[in-house]
């Protein structure tokens, strides 16, 4: 089976480990110093300036990232605020917003770069606005300083959970915003398993999200109020920091089996602003609505039936995201049942996720293209039978 998606590790991340239990230092070491360190110069090595000091601050997850940005949203995020959320994406940044009691105001997105729509966010602000959470789509920048131009005053938090490595108009992704966050899930680009981070430029603020990542404890005894435990282990780190140093060949073998995979399907691909370098976190495409055969009408179905047919060839596709609308926690609110989501709608029922990881062959790039051509034409129905 060609996986979906695999980490790229090798014994050097297994040695790491080892020397890390041998050391006895778990937590809070050189590790994880070293890793916000390789994030810092990766970030400046893609063009974010040297001043003012960019705060790389490694957190246990990127969801835990999300909360805490929210938590130091300057004036705070509370009952009765309102934060601007993509409908298209993990729940993450959604259920962030709704864990402060506050409202998550979906917004739809954008058709071709499946990212927030500048016009559609102008149309959902109102006086409760308080912050923005931008998401880099499957690590297709989001048009940040075009959000950034509709509101001055509002937090704008970049989730650039899937974007490490990429680049809008040569500003590295997780630097576009007030404030931003990546993710080391597993099946993120860089990954160390759980993980996270924050990345801000605001000193004041880096030094609250330090404090408060460690309990809210600003240094050994001193509490400067509640925070949870959202500090990456040692272990995390060290894989880190090895993945960050390989980060630059993961990069080009991703960008090259999306190009060979792309070039070969005319596929309705996500595409990506103009001036934007993308890292390739996901390869995903949408299957129009089927007009004929087995599941005209249904696209949904014809998804789900190109996805087992994969599956079945040895191809491990899978669906590409969510609908937030459809969930009960923020269908739950009124704001949201008044408005319309086609874009979202669209890309959660016809989103297809191939494989796409550096491990993949030349030849692995080969199955796809050919299990895809195979299978499409016949969910779309376009062919009677499945060869
Ligand atoms: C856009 C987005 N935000 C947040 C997250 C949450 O990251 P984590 O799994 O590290 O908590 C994810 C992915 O899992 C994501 O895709």
């Amino acid at each position: 089976m060609i996986r979906l998606s695999r980490p790229y590790f090798s014994d050097v991340e297994a040695q790491a480990l080892t020397e890390v239990l041998a050391s006895g230092m778990l937590i809070q070491g050189a590790r994880v110093a070293a890793f916000e360190a390789a994030v810092r110069d990766h970030l400046h090595g893609l063009g974010a300036p040297p001043a003012p000091a960019l705060h790389c601050l490694a957190v246990s997850s990127g969801t835990t990232a999300l909360e805490l940005c929210l938590a130091t949203t300057p004036g705070g995020v509370a009952a009765g605020d309102e934060v601007i959320v993509p409908a298209l994406t993990w729940p993450s940044p959604g259920n962030a917003v709704l864990l402060r009691h506050a409202d998550a105001v979906l917004v739809d997105v954008d058709p071709a770069t499946w990212n927030l729509s500048p016009a559609e966010v102008a149309r959902a602000l109102t006086p409760r606005t308080r912050a923005i959470i931008a998401v880099d789509q499957f690590g297709v920048p989001a048009e940040v300083p075009a959000l950034r131009a509709l509101a001055s005053d509002l937090d704008l938090i970049e989730d650039a959970a899937c974007a490490i490595g990429s680049t809008l108009r040569g500003h590295p992704c997780g630097t576009l915003g007030d404030v931003g966050t990546f993710s080391f899930h597993p099946r993120k680009v860089v990954t160390t398993g759980e993980g996270g981070m924050v990345v801000t430029r605001d000193a004041a603020r880096a030094e609250r999200l330090t404090a408060l990542r460690n309990h809210g404890q600003r240094s050994v005894g001193v509490f400067v109020g509640a925070g949870p435990n959202a500090r990456l282990s040692e272990l995390h780190a060290a894989l880190g920091a090895l993945q960050m140093a390989k980060l630059d060949e993961m990069l080009s073998r991703r960008r090259a089996l999306a190009a060979t995979i792309r070039e070969s399907l005319s596929l309705a691909w996500q595409s990506s602003p103009e001036g934007s370098t993308i890292n390739h976190q996901t390869l995903g495409f949408v299957l129009p609505a089927p007009t004929s055969g087995p599941f005209a009408g249904d696209r949904r179905a014809a998804r789900d039936a190109l996805v087992a047919a994969l599956r079945e060839g040895g191809v491990e596709a899978g669906i590409l995201s969510y609908a937030l609308h459809r969930l009960p926690q923020f269908a739950a609110l009124g704001v949201n049942n008044v408005r319309r989501f086609p874009v979202a709608d669209a890309v959660v029922d016809g989103g297809v996720a191939l494989p796409l990881h550096p491990s993949m062959s030349d030849d692995d790039a080969g199955v796809v293209v050919e299990q895809v051509r195979r299978h499409a034409a016949w969910a779309l129905g376009e062919r009677a039978v499945r060869l």
